[in-house]
């Protein structure tokens, strides 16, 4: 073999075999660089899981969505806010194109409070911007969420899943008001 220079674009280029040592080398290098964006990725997932509750929804629930209207949970009727005996709130939503149905929910602040969507027809997403809400809704499951709202506010919810030509115009709105006459 010839003797090597010291500058590697002098070295004679290999002819067709890169080194077994160099190989090892060039994948245990990329098997480190891989293991760290592993770990760092992995530790955002369980930080923010642990600080923030953002997680996906760890139900997972059934629901035929060929009768949401006629009978069931989502029922006209039941849509909107509940105040549950134990004073926390649950908020039950249908999104279809292009609408959340209600369009407006209040629900009080510094309270419990339970999200449950489904979809009557495609898939769309719910999101409330700097919370920890941000969940599909798919049809056929029930997509449920707990959060909580420190102070009263507003929040726009857009759909954020693309579900046809009237996506960007699928907002509507949560009201967060304070604890006392909560109820919609
Ligand atoms: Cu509903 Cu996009």
């Amino acid at each position: 073999m010839a003797e090597q220079s010291a500058n590697p674009l002098h070295r004679p280029l290999p002819d067709g075999v890169v080194p077994a040592d160099v190989v090892a080398r060039t994948e245990k290098r990329w098997i480190v660089i891989m293991a760290t964006m592993l770990a760092v990725m992995m530790a955002i997932v369980v930080v923010t899981g642990i600080t923030s509750a953002l997680h996906p929804s760890s139900n997972v629930e059934v629901v035929d969505a060929t009768n949401l209207h006629l009978a069931g949970e989502f029922v006209e009727s039941n849509l909107g806010t509940a105040i549950e005996p134990d004073g926390s709130a649950t908020v039950r939503i249908i999104a279809e194109q292009y609408d959340f149905v209600p369009r407006c929910v209040r629900v009080p602040a510094d309270t419990p409070v339970k999200f449950r969507l489904t979809s009557a027809d495609v898939v769309h997403g719910f999101l409330l911007p700097d919370t920890n809400v941000n969940t599909m809704v798919v049809p056929g499951f029930v997509a449920e969420v707990r959060t909580r709202f420190d102070a009263p506010g507003d929040y726009a919810m857009p759909c954020h899943e693309f579900c046809g030509l009237g996506h960007q115009a699928m907002w509507a709105h949560v009201s967060v008001e304070p604890k006392s006459g909560s109820r919609t």
